[in-house]
């Protein structure tokens, strides 16, 4: 027998956008692959060219970091089938941590299971009632998640407005009780976050600042730390959120600061204490691409995906692609902004039949109106890949666009 709650799971928007899809055979959403890694995949019955994971550096597939999630499995199981808090901290995560902080440069590190949970648990853990999150309007669902976890006031900037985020924190009046909260690059629209000035801005008015670092992480910055290293400001960000789950290869989240944060982390972050830690193969495998990242290997690595991206964000322009911020600094998210929703699936398929799987964001994950396909970079694509890819991309653009 039904219940009224479940039916009304079918009524809400992004349930019923998917079906719809789905009855007509066009759905970008929850696709079968049967291989996942590389530049090219098995999806469901075809091969095409992989354009839209968050394996930037290639690492998930990198055979030191599967012989070290194999190890993982063989020392320590194949879950740790208890919290941080209680059984679940092997020696593992110690080991990973300390590598964290020796990367970071912070007194320490603390690892969740996702990205996700560490955002929702350390904002959670960090603000109260009394508190406010001055949050970029194109901040991550996470970030909102722990916010409303925590209770705390949400006030909005417009995204990458520092007179917005300016005149937020102006609003707030009493900065004591106040978090900025930033992405280092955004994940849909692979914009940057003008950080200098975020950071003047934030620490001028006496608020704590965060940073989510969880796509940047592996690419930017002499040593790879990410964006606000980039910037030169990785010193004045108080929490500095990072995923395992993309740049790294693996899946897994953590925090880096000082001891006083860590060590208030490891007791209050709910997603930490009441969930079963990080299992020892993502952990495992995760160290060893930081391990990679942080070394010679990663400065080639990350030099690769810098200088894919600038060819193909030029291949791009150069058929007359719409892509958005291509005059800014270098991202490894290409974002092509289509606009309506309808049209960006129907291209998306359309480039699917040419051979290539790119990424799809439509409402709510980008503003109304704002519906993209978000190209992502690997260092495991050659040359002829790229040239490749924005063929059928800027085919698939004029064969609908004559529809
Ligand atoms: C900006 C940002 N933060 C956090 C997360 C969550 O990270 P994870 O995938 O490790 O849960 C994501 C994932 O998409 C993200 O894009």
């Amino acid at each position: 027998m039904s219940h009224r709650l479940i039916e009304r799971l079918a009524t809400k928007y992004i349930p019923r956008l998917i079906s719809e899809l789905e009855s007509k055979s066009i759905s970008p959403f929850y696709r079968t692959m049967q291989s996942a890694v590389g530049s090219s995949v098995q999806l469901e019955d075809r091969q095409v060219m992989m354009f839209g994971s968050n394996n930037y550096l290639g690492l998930a597939s990198e055979a030191r970091v599967l012989h070290s999630a194999n190890t993982g499995i063989h020392q320590f199981g194949s879950a740790t089938t208890g919290s941080r808090l209680l059984n679940g901290s092997v020696q593992l995560h110690v080991d990973i941590e300390e590598r964290l902080a020796q990367w970071y440069g912070t007194d320490g590190a603390l690892v969740f299971t996702s990205g996700y949970t560490a955002n929702v648990g350390a904002i959670g853990a960090l603000l109260g009632r009394e508190s406010t999150a001055v949050v970029d309007a194109y901040a991550h669902a996470s970030i909102i998640d722990g916010v409303r976890q925590s209770g705390a006031r949400l006030k909005w900037f417009e995204h990458n407005s520092v007179d917005s985020l300016r005149a937020a924190i102006a609003e707030v009046g009493d900065t004591s009780e106040t978090m900025v909260i930033v992405d280092g690059l955004y994940s849909m629209e692979g914009s940057l976050s003008p950080l200098a000035d975020i950071v003047s801005v934030t620490k001028g008015a006496g608020a704590l600042l965060m940073v989510d670092e969880a796509h940047s992480l592996g690419i930017y910055g002499p040593n790879r730390r990410g964006w606000a290293e980039e910037c030169g400001v990785l010193d004045e960000v108080d929490v500095l959120m990072g995923s395992l789950s993309k740049g790294l290869g693996s899946t897994g989240g953590f925090i880096a600061g000082n001891a006083e944060l860590i060590a208030g982390l490891r007791g209050a972050a709910r997603s930490l204490i009441f969930s079963t830690s990080a299992t020892p193969a993502s952990v495992a495998a995760a160290n060893e691409a930081v391990r990679i990242v942080m070394g010679e290997e990663g400065k080639i690595l990350a030099a690769r995906v810098e200088e894919s991206a600038r060819t193909l964000t030029g291949l791009l322009v150069d058929k007359g692609v719409n892509v958005e911020g291509a005059t800014g600094h270098w991202s490894p998210i290409i974002p092509i902004v289509i606009g309506d929703d309808d049209r960006t699936v129907e291209i998306w398929n359309e480039i699917l039949r040419g051979g290539a799987y790119v990424g799809v964001a439509l409402h709510p994950a980008v503003p109304r109106d704002r519906a993209l396909l978000r190209v992502c970079i690997s260092a495991a694509h050659s040359s002829d890949d790229l040239v490749k890819v924005a063929e059928v991309i800027s085919n698939a653009l004029v064969t609908t666009a004559t529809r």
